[in-house]
């Protein structure tokens, strides 16, 4: 949550780092703000989005070649222009934007508040930069050091950046538990919280690592020290991510251009990983700790959001194929419940962003308790991949719309092949069936091309839907966590309330909402539940619910009681998840769409959610 941006160089620093949050509004939207040191220190901050900011500095002195911005989603204290980073403390000097919470901000407040100091907003963040004022003046410090002071009285996470009018040439970074990079340009740096605002000058990185502070100035480069003095050498890595990746291409949203990805994605995610020719799966970072898996005691699934639900499909394919046993939670609720781990578990984390807080702090208590730790993550060199024994990649690119979709598809083609490997290493299933599973799989990225081609059948469905307050999707086994995922998405982008159930549990509740005001999203593609699951269709027409079904091509008893139906390829039974999910995708973009709703930027929401 919370972008930052940072530059020192040669060329003027506003555009580069308006520009620079701009892509990184992904992380939070609700304001933004600049910090440029020129003769002295100007801030400009406004609530709203960076549109609005943007619009405010059009007529203003911004010029100088330091500077820092933000683009903020909101904890403590409401989004207003006062809460709006960079924060500055009383004497003028220091500005500071920060991602992440400070914690102890209250104890820190009250002492800094006996020293004289007054305070402006309602944040944990201006503490920060009150007490590194606090610490400079009391030692006259260089700002790095009183940087490094402060953030070992500081408890929470932070990613920070800091300038100070006095000392015109440094850029300041520093992170714990909050993504942080520099961009190592020709004599110029950046900072950002990842490297897309600045991906355009330089793809030369340095990681952060938790507790390291960065001293950037042009005479002497970039320098890191931890928090307990020590200099450390920077580790410096060549990004391997083209510009294109954060561009609409032409589609009207992020959302709409990453559904239409997925053919591709779904191929990278399996390229050089599977082949039907050598009847063969392999995931190299599998492969590295295969006796590990194969004598798991059991596999526990940590994520949240979206990447929860390829987690629940990864539960039904990994005991289905490879019968190990699999539990699923939310990185939240384990961390906090004393889990019972053991050196034969593994535990898989599985996140988009790489970042999420409460999915690295899972992690990290399964380290601590002695289980293996492997990694399902898209991003390229984030905290959950560097974090891991080992993992895989699903290598969808950057996807920029809040809204998951590319990335759901990556994970849970990664984790098909990761139970296809186990079920080979462990002979769970017989080599016939291995095949009919590779080979199917290989097919799924043209079947998903041909669901593409209904885009404009499920646009006229979204038309006809949209106006209801509720919704209801129904799906049983594989198809039972793509319900939990359909709901999630009409939820998250057109906030319509809906529910995900299991099918047969729909007499157990829901049945209750059923009237002719309830769309009833009925996904009907798994051979061995069909016949049941047209008697669960059957109930809800009976109580006028309007069924919009998704089946097999050629079904005919549900596509005859259905008020709508789309028809998609069909495919091995633990593969559906991966065509199923795809029309649902479309149905809420369209919803979304249709209401007016900001697709991409869903109100409250924000794509990394590095707070816990
Ligand atoms: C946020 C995003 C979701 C995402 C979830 C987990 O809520 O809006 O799209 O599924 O975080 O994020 P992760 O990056 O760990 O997959």
């Amino acid at each position: 949550m919370c972008g930052i941006v940072g530059y020192i160089g040669h060329r003027q620093a506003d555009e580069l780092i308006i520009k620079g949050l701009e892509r990184l509004e992904y992380r939070g939207y609700d304001s933004a703000g600049i910090a440029i040191i020129n003769n002295g220190l100007a801030i400009f901050k406004k609530a709203g989005k960076v549109k609005a900011l943007r619009k405010m500095i059009k007529t203003s002195d911004t010029s100088g070649t330091l500077g820092i911005g933000h683009t903020r989603w909101a904890t403590h204290g409401e989004p207003n222009d006062k809460n709006a980073h960079p924060h500055m403390g009383n004497n003028g000097r220091l500005a500071l934007v920060h991602n992440g919470i400070i914690e102890n901000y209250a104890v820190l407040k009250s002492a800094l508040m006996a020293e004289g100091h007054t305070f402006s907003s309602d944040t944990d963040t201006e503490v920060l930069v009150h007490l590194i004022e606090e610490i400079q003046k009391e030692g006259n410090l260089a700002l790095e050091e009183a940087v490094r002071l402060a953030l070992n009285r500081v408890e929470g996470a932070y990613a920070i950046a800091v300038v100070d009018r006095n000392n015109p040439g440094i850029l300041v970074g520093a992170r714990k538990q909050s993504p942080l990079l520099v961009g190592i340009g020709d004599n110029e740096f950046f900072i950002g919280s990842d490297a897309s605002p600045f991906l355009d000058s330089t793809k030369r990185v340095v990681y952060l690592e938790d507790g390291q502070v960065a001293c950037i100035s042009l005479e002497k480069g970039l320098q890191l020290r931890n928090t307990a003095n020590e200099e450390q050498p920077p580790f410096i890595q060549t990004l391997d991510l083209q510009i294109e990746a954060l561009e609409k291409e032409g589609y009207e949203h992020f959302m709409l251009k990453e559904i239409y990805e997925q053919p591709k994605t779904i191929l990278d995610a399996m390229r050089g990983r599977i082949s039907s020719k050598e009847s063969r799966v392999t995931l190299r970072g599998l492969e590295e700790y295969a006796n590990r898996f194969v004598r798991a005691n059991r596999i526990i699934i940590v994520a949240c959001g979206t990447s929860y639900h390829s987690g629940l499909i990864g539960e039904y394919l990994i005991e289905d194929l490879a019968r190990i046993p699999v539990e699923v939670e939310y990185a939240s609720e384990f961390r906090y419940r004393n889990p019972i781990l053991s050196e034969r578990d593994i535990v898989i984390a599985i996140s988009q962003s790489g970042e999420t807080a409460d999915t690295m702090a899972a992690l990290e208590l399964a380290k601590q308790k002695g289980a293996m730790i492997y990694g399902i993550v898209n991003s390229v060199g984030s905290s959950i991949a560097r974090l891991t024994d080992a993992g895989s990649y699903i290598h969808a690119g950057p996807e920029i719309g809040v809204a998951s979709t590319k990335a759901f598809t990556g994970q849970v083609t990664v984790l098909t092949l990761l139970a296809l490997s186990l079920a080979r290493k462990l002979s769970t299933i017989s080599n016939t069936y291995f095949q009919t599973l590779v080979r199917e799989l290989e097919l799924i990225p043209s079947k998903v091309e041909e669901i593409l081609k209904e885009n404009d059948h499920i646009k006229y469905i979204a038309k006809e839907v949209k106006d209801h307050h509720n919704a209801l999707y129904l799906g049983r086994g594989y198809n039972f966590p793509v319900a939990l995922e359909g709901a999630l998405k009409l939820k998250e982008i057109s906030y319509v309330h809906a529910e995900g159930y299991p099918a047969a549990e729909m007499k157990h509740g829901p049945i209750a909402l059923i009237d002719e005001n309830m769309p009833v999203y009925v996904t009907a593609t798994n051979k061995s539940a069909y016949d049941k699951i047209v008697s669960n269709v059957q109930e809800v027409v009976a109580r006028k619910g309007r069924v919009i079904a998704i089946v097999n091509k050629g079904e005919k008893l549900i596509a005859k009681i259905a008020d709508h139906v789309i028809e998609i390829p069909s495919t091995e039974e633990p593969l559906t998840p991966l065509l199923s999910v795809i029309p649902l995708q479309l149905l809420s973009y369209h919803i979304a769409v249709e209401l007016g709703r900001n697709v991409d930027q869903p109100r409250n929401l924000a794509k990394s959610v590095t707070v816990e």
